[in-house]
């Protein structure tokens, strides 16, 4: 393969993810439990007729029924060789199945050939032996897209397929292949590469290329390739070819169009402070140098994700894709925020996303969103306004809450139903009350009642002095 010198980086994209395609299992990272499993069938002479290998792309599937179909047909290099895991590589076999030549050896794409009419082909053709290998393989990769007939018409012949012959099927969508098929194939979940496993493999490959590229650079790629070597192998092929000299995280992320991790940390401090204009400011300067505001509020959505399970599991922080600086103040945020806030702000976020994905300008709908998570960031609290109430009584309540059966206050509860019947929403700040409430066909779980209806009656925060104080916060929170 001598095309690496020609310049354009589509051509380049193409080599390197297919020049370190893994020749053996010894190559093949991350995947040791279906390794293992294969080795101990061909160590005890109990090869499947049929497999079927399934995972997200670029995982592997294509590569193991390569080495699956050499290590079936390889005689060694003194031409004696049985079936084995760990095909030489040089015999006449190897070398053909390696260059997809083989005769006997059919690589077949569903996808693009999903009929009746190609199955029919291999059904007719298993017939015959061999022409020169000990099996006839065939392969079928996204085997999901194969006809319904075509599936059919595959059945009988996967049930007694004659003993020269071996199916390897791969699809990504293991749902969409038929029980009756899934049931004759030997399964294989191939799985995500783990980060710091993807990280060792991209090291190797950068120092077989004499690439040089930063940790911190390799660590944005494995997270973007989210445990696809592929996409990860062509990123890094994409970075590489950037440049001169050592490719560094800014390359990437530039590359990557994302934004710089600790400014969009910065920007949920500000949301979390309430502070709007300085929010609106940041937001505003990473749109001037480049960034995508549905990038931004992915990310924002992402670390409130990440913080969450770091707050559930502290050891969720030790992700090798996170760097130091951001793994801390993630901690700290974690410490820091009740759940309550995390779930909330993940929630309008992900509306947020929906709006500026159809929004006409997505710097309009982002910006809106910020403004919004802002203002619902300094809403009081339903612990702070309890707290308040219990320090000042409101004067127009003289049956002070009791305790009703739900552990609200029983008669201001009965009254927060009835507006909310009236209007299907609380007045004002449009927040549910009772413990379950549906709001056209959502239903919306357990909520603290009391504190949202007292605010919205009047006594503490008037539903007028809500909106008008807070009105894209007031509409945040009846959206909840
Ligand atoms: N487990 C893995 N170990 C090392 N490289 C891998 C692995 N999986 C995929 N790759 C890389 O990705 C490329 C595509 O892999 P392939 O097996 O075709 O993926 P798919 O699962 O989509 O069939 C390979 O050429 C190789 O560079
Ligand atoms: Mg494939
Ligand atoms: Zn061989």
């Amino acid at each position: 393969m001598n095309d690496s010198t020609s310049d354009t980086s589509q051509t380049q994209y193409q080599v390197l993810a297919r020049k370190y395609r893994p020749e053996t299992f010894t190559d093949l990272v991350g995947q040791d439990a279906m390794v293992r499993t294969l080795r101990n069938a061909f160590e005890t002479n109990r090869i499947a007729q049929a497999f079927i290998m399934t995972g997200i792309r670029g995982t592997g599937k294509t590569t193991t029924a390569r080495i699956i179909a050499k290590g079936m047909n390889c005689i060694g290099t003194d031409g004696t060789g049985q079936p084995t895991t760990e095909p030489c590589g040089a015999c006449e076999h190897c070398t053909a199945i390696m260059e997809g030549r083989h005769g006997d050896v059919m690589e077949m794409d569903a996808a693009s050939r999903t009929g009746v009419g190609d199955i029919r082909e291999i059904i007719d053709s298993v017939q015959y032996r061999a022409a020169s290998a000990r099996y006839k393989i065939y392969i079928i990769d996204e085997v999901h897209m194969l006809s319904t007939s075509a599936f059919n018409a595959l059945l009988k012949t996967l049930e007694e397929p004659p003993e020269h012959v071996k199916f390897i099927f791969a699809t990504t969508e293991i749902r969409k292949v038929p029980v009756t098929v899934l049931s004759r194939c030997q399964r294989f979940d191939l799985r995500r590469i783990e980060p710091e496993v993807m990280i060792a493999l991209m090291r190797k490959i950068a120092a077989a290329e004499s690439a040089e590229i930063n940790e911190d650079a390799l660590a944005l790629i494995t997270r973007a390739a989210e445990g696809s070597a592929r996409d990860a192998t062509s990123l890094l092929d994409q970075a590489i070819s950037h440049g001169a000299g050592e490719t560094t995280a800014d390359q990437v992320r530039a590359m990557l169009g994302l934004a710089d991790r600790g400014r969009v940390l910065d920007l949920i401090d500000m949301i979390l402070r309430g502070d709007a204009a300085a929010a609106l400011t940041e937001l505003g300067s990473q749109y001037a140098e480049g960034a995508d505001p549905l990038a931004v509020l992915r990310d924002l959505a992402e670390i409130t994700h990440w913080v969450s399970v770091v707050k559930i599991t502290p050891d969720a922080a030790d992700d090798p894709t996170v760097s130091p600086d951001e793994r801390a103040r993630g901690q700290q945020m974690a410490e820091a925020l009740p759940m309550r806030v995390l779930t909330r702000m993940w929630q309008m976020l992900l509306k947020a996303l929906e709006e500026v994905a159809a929004a006409p300008n997505a710097m309009m709908a982002a910006e809106m969103a910020v403004i919004r998570l802002t203002h619902v960031a300094d809403l009081p609290s339903p612990e702070e306004l309890i707290r308040k109430l219990q320090s000042t009584p409101p004067p127009s309540a003289p049956s002070a809450p009791s305790g009703g059966p739900n552990g609200g206050p029983g008669k201001w509860r009965r009254l927060c139903w009835r507006a909310f019947r009236r209007t299907g929403r609380n007045p004002g700040d449009g927040s549910p009350c009772g413990r379950y409430w549906r709001a056209g066909r959502r239903t919306y779980g357990i909520r603290w009642c009391g504190a949202w209806y007292l605010g919205s009656a009047g006594r503490l925060w008037s539903g007028n002095r809500i909106g008008a104080r807070n009105p894209a916060g007031a509409g945040a929170l009846s959206d909840l």
